[in-house]
Formats: C-alpha cells, structure tokens, sequence
C-alpha cells in the first residue's frame, strides 16, 4: 500500500488499523489488543463484523467499544485458541520483542495473545527501536510489593514510579497497580522477562518476548511496511 508523503501519527495509526484486517480470518474469532491504533483496527474490524464470529477483548475499554459497534465479545475462558491477535505496542524491536502496557492493558493482553497462533503488531514507524528500555517500562504489580518490586529494579539501575490517575495511583481492570520503570537497557528480553517473572508481587511485565509478535505492520511514510518476525 503507498502513502502519500507527510502523514500525521493518527493517519498511520489509521493505516496499519486498516491493513491488519487482511490477518483477520473470516468466521472466526478475532483477539483484540487496546490503545489508539487498536483502535483504529476495532473501527474497520466494525466494517466486517458480518464475516466474524466476535471477538476477545484485553481491556474493558476495547470491549465497550467493540460492543457499541455492534461486535459480540466472547470471555477469553469460553475459548482454546485465536487464529490471530492483533494489539498495538510502545516499542518493537526487529526480533518482535515488545515493550507493552502504557495504556495498563498488559495483563490482559499478555493473556490473550498467550491464547493465538500468530500476534500481528499495528505500530506508526516511531515505535521500532534497536533495543527495548527507553519508553518506561510498565509492570503491573499487587499494591502491596510495590516498594519491594521499585527496589528490585534499582539493583537493576532502573527507577521505578507508581502510575497516577487523577493524583491517585491508577488501578487496572484487575485492581492492580502500575509501575513504570526509567533508565533500563533490555538487552536480552527473554531473559529480562523470565527474571522479573519470578518476583513475588509481579503480575506482569511489560517485556512481551514469550509472546512476542509473529508479524509487525509499521505505518510508515512510505505506506505500510510488513516486518516478518
Ligand atoms: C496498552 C498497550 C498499547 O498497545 C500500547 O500502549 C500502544 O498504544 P498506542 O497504540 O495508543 O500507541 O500496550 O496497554
């Protein structure tokens, strides 16, 4: 697909949420992500509802704006396998290893795409780096290992901050806590991943390299760019 020079962000954004409906496999199920491309994806996916069966959702946002376009969503339980799942990301490497969770959807979309064949990632070209670490690192976390978790990251040279919402620490849809994290070099995510795994208190980490994606569809200048992974 070309594209005409000087897009803005939101038009790309558009862009890749269009062209992520040619993974999208006619009568099946859909996994759907969260954030603003996603959003775009949910917009288009609306112009094919018809040809689905429904969708699982990783936040109450995409749900409710699933539901008022008219596409059922089914409860991630009452489902084995996803052909695909579809989300966005705050950085990609060219591995396919992501940094997710800035929209605080990370539980739940390292749930769903754990349920899918294939993750194809939706991201405007600004979101491809060479190594994972420098968009703060979101880690969704039991309120009360908060302190322990922050401290954990500071033997690793991160700096860890609660997520405020409305100067309240925000709470996820699974009443949880955020923590972002500055000042990290991921160089070997898989490993990073499997580590901060096993800290007590950890609900999830924002590295996805056990799910990472299979295919990135990058909003570029040029039109959209497939990135194989
Ligand atoms: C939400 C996410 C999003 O996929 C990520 O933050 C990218 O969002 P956007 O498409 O708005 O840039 O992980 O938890």
């Amino acid at each position: 697909m070309t594209a005409p020079t000087s897009l803005s962000q939101d038009e790309l954004k558009t862009l890749v949420g269009q062209a992520a409906l040619q993974y999208v496999v006619p009568g099946e199920l859909v996994g759907v992500g969260t954030g603003s491309t996603v959003n775009k994806f949910i917009d288009a996916l609306a112009s094919i509802k018809d040809s689905i069966r429904g969708a699982v959702s990783s936040s109450e946002a995409s749900t409710a704006r699933l539901k008022a376009l008219g596409i059922p969503v089914l409860d991630a339980n009452d489902v084995r396998l996803l052909s695909v799942y579809i989300d966005g990301a705050d950085e990609i490497d060219g591995n396919g290893y992501m940094v997710k969770g800035g929209g605080a959807a990370l539980t739940r979309e390292k749930i769903v795409a754990a349920l899918a064949r294939r993750f194809v990632c939706i991201a405007d070209e600004s979101k491809l780096v060479n190594v994972l670490g420098a968009f703060p690192l979101p880690v969704e976390v039991i309120p009360m290992a908060a302190a322990y978790i922050a401290r954990r990251f500071e033997s690793l040279g991160g700096q860890a901050t609660l997520r405020l919402k409305d100067g309240q620490p925000l709470v996820t849809d699974n009443g949880q806590h955020i923590l972002d994290v500055r000042g990290l070099t991921i160089s070997d995510p898989l490993a990073f991943e499997t580590e901060v795994n096993q800290w007590p208190g950890v609900v999830t980490v924002g590295v996805f390299a056990l799910q990472k994606a299979n295919v990135c569809l990058l909003g570029t200048a040029q039109g959209v760019r497939t990135l194989s992974l």
